[in-house]
């Protein structure tokens, strides 16, 4: 793999190694350091201490990361590993940077162990420096941070974190080919996909040293930092293309994987696009100008227009598609800021969801990844009204059910109707506040 010689450069620039937590440069000390039944490895909950202490036990019994590895040894990825030509996955880089905690072997510990998956240093960071510190009830959290325990509580740096693995980066890439392999398509949502299978809790004590984890910010940072590394992954010459192609991963999967009846077509507003052509997956940054709009009208317009200029970008060249993303980079990340330091409050949420709505009547869901992200969002706002006491949890109750009927339409990739989603938008819509 030419992409792991960087590594050796990674020393001196501190982002580069591969299948870490960026910016993570100590010894990874293993699963079992962190396992001990005083540690992290009790069987219940500890009642007089600041974490939960049955970590180990939760990624262990419910955690997919605890799996990772031992999914690179089913047939599916034996036959991934047979399609693309590796003698195996399990031993495959390619595979092990996001199925593992893959940090280089001279920085493993003597209990590290690469069969645990991704593991607790695959995302807090190696424990070299902080494994006995931290537990001394004599440090502080930036403390802990100092010594290389990774922010995983900030937004914008879990969103990077996570999607390393759960969307690819320039670096470290899910491409085309592996999909076409057989590798599932990947999906991710920030908040979603925090709190699936929560190993932590967040309580008085956890704020006060942490602060307070929103959902819906958290979705809107995720959405922004995604709709970053997508792009930042198309823009770059190498990554962003394959041969006489653009990478297809990036692009709208089921632009291409359609039946051809023929009288399917309808256009897709936003993109200025006619048919035939393929659409660059816009998902992430369409769930963004949402909250950029509820935020700002004018930054919404602006990201708009933009985002439009880069789909017809697409059908010039790629020196025209790269000065379009540039533009859209440039206000993704003066967006992503303003959005992490915002106020969640009744208007913005209500904001949010009104501009959701507002784009499935304008037929922007016509693309499956977009609806599939919308019914996320959704989601993700009905909990943040409950929490703000903008509605009262029979409310909620009544708004989830609703929101049931979008998971429903989107539960089939391959048999996705626009028209049945946006039916059941309408119908949350009269009910949302
Ligand atoms: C960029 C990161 C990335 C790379 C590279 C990658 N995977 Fe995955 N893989 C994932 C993620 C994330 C999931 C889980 C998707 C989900 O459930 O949302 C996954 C899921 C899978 C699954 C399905 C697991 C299940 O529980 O059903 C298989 C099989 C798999 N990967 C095999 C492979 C093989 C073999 C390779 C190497 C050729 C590979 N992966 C490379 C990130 C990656
Ligand atoms: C997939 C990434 C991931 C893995 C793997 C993981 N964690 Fe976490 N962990 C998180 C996130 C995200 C949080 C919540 C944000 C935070 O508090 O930093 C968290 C929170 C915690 C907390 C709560 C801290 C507090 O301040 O209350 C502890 C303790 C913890 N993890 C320990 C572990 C241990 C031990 C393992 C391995 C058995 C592990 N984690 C594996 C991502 C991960
Ligand atoms: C080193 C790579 C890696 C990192 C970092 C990572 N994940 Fe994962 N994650 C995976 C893989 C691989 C799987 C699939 C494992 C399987 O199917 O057995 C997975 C599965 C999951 C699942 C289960 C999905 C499902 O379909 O049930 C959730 C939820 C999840 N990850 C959340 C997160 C979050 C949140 C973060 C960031 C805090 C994160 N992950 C960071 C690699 C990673
Ligand atoms: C520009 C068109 C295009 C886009 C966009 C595209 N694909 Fe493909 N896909 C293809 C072509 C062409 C093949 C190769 C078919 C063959 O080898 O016979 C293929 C093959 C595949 C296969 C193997 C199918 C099989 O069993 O033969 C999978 C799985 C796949 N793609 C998944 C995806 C996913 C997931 C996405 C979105 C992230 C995606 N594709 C985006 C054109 C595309």
């Amino acid at each position: 793999m030419k992409q792991r010689l960087y590594w050796l450069l990674g020393c001196l620039i501190s982002t580069s190694a591969l299948g870490l937590p960026p910016g993570d440069v100590n010894r990874h000390l293993g699963v079992a350091s962190c396992a001990s039944s005083t540690c992290h490895g009790s069987v219940s909950a500890f009642r007089d201490s600041n974490v939960l202490q049955n970590e180990f036990a939760t990624w262990q019994s419910v955690d997919k990361h605890a799996q990772a590895y031992q999914v690179l040894l089913n047939d599916r990825s034996k036959r991934i590993a047979r399609n693309m030509g590796l003698p195996n996955a399990h031993e495959a880089d390619i595979c092990l940077d996001c199925h593992a905690d893959n940090t280089p072997v001279a920085m493993r510990g003597e209990k590290f162990d690469i069969a645990d998956g991704v593991g607790c240093e695959a995302c807090h960071g190696g424990a070299e420096k902080y494994l006995s510190s931290h537990a001394s009830g004599q440090v502080s959290h930036e403390d802990n941070l100092a010594a290389g325990l990774y922010p995983t509580e900030n937004p914008q740096r879990r969103a990077e974190l996570c999607l390393t693995c759960h969307l690819g980066t320039k670096d470290q890439m899910i491409t085309h080919r592996i999909m076409g392999a057989g590798h599932p398509r990947l999906s991710f949502e920030l908040d979603t996909f925090t709190w699936l299978n929560p190993h932590f809790e967040v309580d008085e004590d956890y704020v006060q040293r942490k602060g307070d984890l929103n959902g819906a910010r958290d979705w809107a940072v995720g959405q922004g930092v995604a709709a970053v590394t997508q792009l930042e992954t198309l823009l770059d010459d190498e990554a962003g293309t394959d041969g006489i192609f653009p990478e297809l991963v990036l692009f709208d999967c089921h632009a291409c994987h359609r039946s051809m009846f023929g009288d399917r077509w309808v256009p897709r507003s936003g993109t200025g696009l006619g048919p035939g052509i393929v659409r660059y997956n816009d998902a992430s940054l369409l769930m963004f100008k949402h909250v950029l709009t509820a935020l700002d009208a004018g930054d919404g317009e602006k990201l708009s227009q933009q985002v439009r200029d880069l789909h017809v970008a697409t059908t010039k060249g790629r020196a025209e598609t790269v000065q379009a993303g540039r533009a859209v980079l440039a206000s993704l990340r003066a967006g992503v800021n303003k959005v992490q330091a915002a106020q969640y409050d009744a208007a913005l949420l209500e904001g949010v969801l009104s501009s959701v709505v507002a784009d499935g009547e304008r037929g922007q869901y016509r693309d499956y990844a977009n609806a599939e992200q919308a019914a996320m969002a959704v989601d993700t706002m009905i909990l943040a009204f409950e929490n703000e006491q903008v509605i009262n949890a029979s409310r909620a109750e009544d708004l989830r059910a609703k929101a049931e009927a979008l998971f429903e339409a989107t539960k089939d990739e391959d048999n996705y109707r626009q028209g049945q989603f946006v039916r059941a938008l309408r119908a949350l819509k009269d009910a949302a506040p």
